[in-house]
């Protein structure tokens, strides 16, 4: 079977994407302040990130603060900013032990002095491990990464290295966050929202996309289950005309 066939029959997803949402109404409905609903959702991350590994899903992304949450009251913004630092310096050993390699994409100079030093430690402790891919997206937004890479075809292009004529999908997609890593195949956003709210704009052109109203400390493997179990029901067409089940040949 050619590649492209493969990714029009695949019925698992290499590639899966989640907007993790509604930790601020979890903790609403319990009687607690937000960043109990952070905390919580952080049980979730980890749940989901075994999972995945399990399903032998290729890579796993993670939005976990937008470029937009910069917004959020200071307090919430300190303590998630502390709750990432926290949770790196918790988790990092074991995903290693894992074989998880980790990959963080957002404007990472946005963020305090300390985090930075972690998310680079922990590149670099897990850069050669095979098994998955974690990215988390954090001060990420997808028309951050747009204008980023735009921003350095350009100096290509002033430096003599790219004619203009040249720059293509593949030229774009090579100065995005997930170069390399493959465009996702699901996209699972949780809380309710049916909103992209500034994920990955390019990379979701053809992505499958379960809603799910399930509030993320709440979202569990029966979650996922039913989350790749959607994906498993859909036909990709990519822009083309579909294949009849009983036509397809293998
Ligand atoms: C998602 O949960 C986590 C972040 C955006 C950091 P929210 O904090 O957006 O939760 P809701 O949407 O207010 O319930
Ligand atoms: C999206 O959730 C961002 C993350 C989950 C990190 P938001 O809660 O920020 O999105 P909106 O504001 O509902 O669109
Ligand atoms: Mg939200």
């Amino acid at each position: 079977m050619n590649d492209e066939a493969e990714k029009l029959e695949s019925p698992l997803p290499r590639h899966v994407a989640v907007i993790m949402d509604g930790n601020g109404r979890w903790a609403t409905q319990h009687g607690l302040p937000r960043v109990a609903g952070h905390r919580a959702g952080v049980k979730s991350a980890r749940l989901i990130v075994e999972a995945c590994a399990e399903a032998q899903v290729e890579t796993l992304t993670l939005f976990a603060f937008s470029s937009e949450n910069w917004q959020r009251p200071v307090d919430e913004v300190n303590a998630l900013m502390r709750l990432f630092i926290e949770v790196l310096q918790r988790e990092v050993a074991t995903l290693h032990k894992n074989d998880v390699r980790l990959r963080f994409i957002g404007a990472r100079e946005n963020l305090p002095t300390i985090l930075q030093k972690r998310i680079e430690d922990a590149e670099h402790a897990t850069a050669a491990n095979q098994r998955m891919t974690l990215v988390l997206a954090v001060a990420f937004g997808g028309r951050w990464d747009i204008v980023q890479a735009a921003r350095r075809i350009a100096a290509k292009v002033r430096a003599g290295e790219i004619d203009v004529q040249d720059i293509d999908d593949a030229v774009v997609a090579r100065h995005l966050s997930l170069a390399g890593l493959g465009d996702p195949d699901l996209l699972i956003r949780t809380g309710g929202e049916k909103r992209v709210s500034n994920f990955l704009l390019w990379d979701l052109a053809y992505s499958e996309i379960q809603f799910s109203d399930t509030l993320w400390p709440d979202f569990d493997r029966s979650d996922l289950d039913d989350a790749f179990a959607f994906f498993g029901s859909r036909q990709r067409r990519f822009g083309r005309v579909g294949i009849p089940k009983e036509a397809s040949v293998d």
